[in-house]
């Protein structure tokens, strides 16, 4: 086994996957239609591979039938009065199966941090919290439990794939759909969206990254032409997209919007077939982003394998022709098939297809509140502010409807709050654009913990109302918001509209004030210094509040830490101002709203906490930074030159119980010509007060690599590794060497 797939089977050993079975009674899903005599075909044979009984059905299939495998079926219920084919589940996509062949549709749904559009048919769906907020967790056990949540539900809705997996990295801090993505580090996102993805997979549903590649900021997404060496494409989101497959096994990628080198992504050879296909070893499909297609033979002949949501026709006739013509081969549309079938048999979908049943929502909550106690961060806690006492005599909540729910990230990511909108409840399902609430409480849940407290609220639009209500409480919490949605960015680091002005009055008024974040992606803070506590919830899905008080006062002992860097100001950034945003019209910078233009990533690599370290920069919060309620003790860092793993130890020295996220970073010798570290490792060490452990963990194995692009691959430099391991990226205690002989 190689080295790679050695780390792996370490990182993964300890998950069990839970395949979830039809019950018994269940009325079958709408689109799932079978021939009685499936069974007699000899594709039903479970014993042969995936690739094998792909093959054999695709023996039997018509040019027609290839052809209508390639291809969705138009926008459905996602454009208002575009057809919706009779066995559309209702979801944002829909190939119709080949029923003489046993061949199901294929019915997606947007699910990003819950299934889209659920209010469609009246169905519920669980908001779990964002993924970047799961991805504070550092957590590849909630990661996978995140994914079998999103597959199960998806099976219940009667839904066989899934469309997520968002792995772009947090390349612009500001770019709208971060809270979709998991972070600015290729290993830590990677290994989570991965490990959401195989949860997914484990409950027999196909599963999805996206949105293959640098689709970094929304900014003029479809127009934006990204530029960026090969080495540091590969280094840096590339490597993301590398980590995640290798994880999940994707049935589908998303090719996305925008172009990468002149080329769209979506009819990009280099990206499709010679690293995804080819480097990669990707065996599932290429699917476009909605409306990413711009040709029919480039495409094909690129890489892409099914085009979506299909209206546009690149796929349909025009294919064929091509492949009559020659200018396709027919052996590639084969391909393209073969890569959707086997996918299909290979995530179960035509063994176990899914069968509706109603939706569990209290385990769904349960689960979304577990993830969220994991992913909350504590980023200031001056003088043991927190956690709070019980006997709090008055507590002032303001702003962010704290009274009535908390808040939910937009777009294709919107997923629709049951009994609607908690701060502007309507008929039906969310809108485009909507800034949602969930109906989950911090007013109640905060009250339920302090019973004797006079718990009161203040929406923070009145700020001498606000300021009122601090100064007549031992405590103020101002709920800080950043509501974000795809096809716009954030404008800046900065809250939105007065909330900055309004935590200075409330700070000014009440030397004990905490603010608790809800955000899409990182803001700036220039009110830092005058509070005493700030906790960032990202988006926490529904159960945020209860995983708030709990936090809060101290039930659950913080361990989240930050998947991306906070900066101090747009002007620490590489590119201070969104590339793009001047043509815009419009304050959100709709993405068809600019024109063509070029974006040179000319900070290369350097994402993030590599950017701030090579430019000695100190950012407001470093990446994998995240307080405790309890302190912790690093020693005794060895390396182990041969079999690349490091070992060290951890000590709880405080009086409670806690989780320490204990990081490696790694510098290359300097024939890498790098002035920064790099993620190499974590674990997640649980302690009792003065417990002790010892942790060994092994070095990603492409963490220690070069892209050698001269040769195509990975390259392993001789020399000294300096390796560092410590509480965040810019604490690093404990420093030793890794020799690596030529
Ligand atoms: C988004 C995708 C989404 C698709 C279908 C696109 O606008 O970029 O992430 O899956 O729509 O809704």
């Amino acid at each position: 086994m190689s080295s790679f797939k050695l780390f792996y089977a370490f990182a993964i050993s300890s998950i069990v996957a839970v395949i979830a079975s039809a019950p018994l009674g269940c009325i079958p899903a709408r689109a799932q239609t079978k021939p009685a005599d499936t069974s007699k075909m000899p594709w039903s044979n479970k014993a042969l591979s995936p690739d094998e009984r792909a093959d054999m059905v695709l023996a039997q299939m018509t040019l027609d039938e290839k052809l209508q495998m390639v291809h969705g079926t138009g926008w459905g219920v996602l454009r208002a009065g575009a057809p919706i084919p009779a066995r559309s589940n209702f979801g944002a996509g829909f190939m119709a199966g080949i029923d003489r062949l046993g061949i199901p549709d294929i019915n997606l749904a947007d699910s990003a941090v819950g299934i889209r559009m659920a209010a469609y048919q009246g169905r519920y769906a669980t908001l779990l919290p964002s993924t970047l907020g799961a991805a504070s967790s550092w957590d590849p056990d909630a990661a996978f439990l995140y994914g079998s949540v999103l597959g199960r539900e998806l099976r219940a809705h009667g839904f066989n794939m899934s469309i997520g997996g968002g792995v772009n990295i947090t390349r612009d801090p500001r770019n709208g759909r971060n809270f979709e993505y998991a972070g600015e580090d290729p290993l830590l996102a990677g290994t989570m969206t991965g490990n959401v993805e195989r949860g997914v997979l484990s409950e027999h549903v196909m599963n999805d990254i996206k949105h293959y590649a640098l689709n970094d900021q929304e900014t003029g997404r479809n127009v934006v032409n990204i530029l960026l060496d090969k080495k540091a494409m590969r280094e840096s989101d590339l490597l993301a997209f590398e980590i995640a497959i290798a994880i999940a096994d994707p049935s589908g990628v998303m090719c996305s919007y925008n172009l990468v080198e002149s080329h769209y992504a979506c009819e990009n050879d280099y990206l499709l077939n010679q690293v995804l296909k080819k480097d990669f070893k990707f065996k599932g499909f290429v699917l476009s982003d909605w409306g990413a297609t711009h040709s029919t033979v480039q495409s094909a002949l690129s890489g892409l394998d099914q085009d979506m949501p299909g209206d546009d026709n690149y796929f349909s006739d025009p294919l064929k022709k091509a492949v009559q013509d020659g200018q396709v081969p027919e052996a590639r549309l084969n391909d393209m098939v073969h890569r959707i079938l086997r996918s299909m048999f290979a995530a179960g979908v035509v063994d176990d297809p899914p069968v509706r049943t109603v939706v569990d929502p209290f385990r769904g909550r349960d689960d979304a509140q577990h993830i969220a106690e994991e992913s909350i961060v504590l980023l200031k806690n001056s003088g043991g502010i927190l956690p709070l006492k019980t006997a709090s005599t008055s507590i002032a909540l303001i702003g962010s409807h704290a009274d009535i729910g908390v808040l939910s990230g937009g777009g294709s990511a919107q997923v629709d709050a049951p009994g609607g909108n908690a701060a502007n409840p309507q008929p039906g399902g969310s809108h485009w654009g909507e800034t949602v609430y969930f109906p989950s409480s911090p007013l109640k849940n905060i009250q339920a913990k302090s019973p004797h407290a006079a718990v009161r609220y203040s929406s923070g639009d009145d700020v001498a109302a606000a300021v009122q209500l601090a100064k007549s409480s031992a405590l103020a919490i101002v709920f800080a918001n950043q509501p974000l949605h795809e096809d716009m960015d954030a404008t800046s680091l900065a809250l939105p509209g007065n909330q900055n002005a309004l935590i200075d009055a409330v700070a000014a008024a009440n030397p004990n004030t905490i603010v608790v974040l809800e955000t899409g992606g990182p803001v700036s803070m220039p009110w830092i210094d005058h509070v005493k506590g700030v906790v960032e919830m990202w988006y926490p899905g529904i159960g945020g509040a209860q995983a708030l008080a709990n936090i809060l006062f101290g039930d659950v002992n913080p361990s989240g830490k930050l998947p991306a860097s906070f900066a101090k100001n747009d002007e620490q950034l590489p590119h201070p101002a969104i590339p793009g945003l001047e043509g815009a019209t419009t304050p959100s910078a709709r993405h068809h709203k600019v024109k063509p233009f070029d974006l040179t990533y000319t900070e290369g690599a350097k994402v993030g906490y590599k950017w701030f370290e090579a430019t000695n920069t100190q950012p407001l919060f470093p990446f994998g930074f995240g307080l405790s309620y309890t302190t912790y003790a690093y020693s005794g860092l060895t390396v182990d030159d041969a079999n690349r793993t490091v070992h060290f130890t951890v000590r709880n020295t405080g009086a409670c119980e806690g989780t320490e996220i204990a990081e490696v970073y790694v510098a290359l010798p300097s024939a890498a010509k790098e002035n920064y570290k790099r993620l190499a490792a974590w674990q997640r060490v649980k302690l009792a007060p003065g417990q002790s452990r010892e942790v060994t963990l092994p070095l990603h194995p492409l963490t220690l690599n070069v892209f050698n692009t001269d040769q195509n691959g990975w390259q392993l430099l001789p020399g000294d590794y300096t390796v560092t391991a410590g509480p965040s990226s810019s604490d690093t205690p404990l420093k030793a060497t890794l020799h690596i002989h030529p």
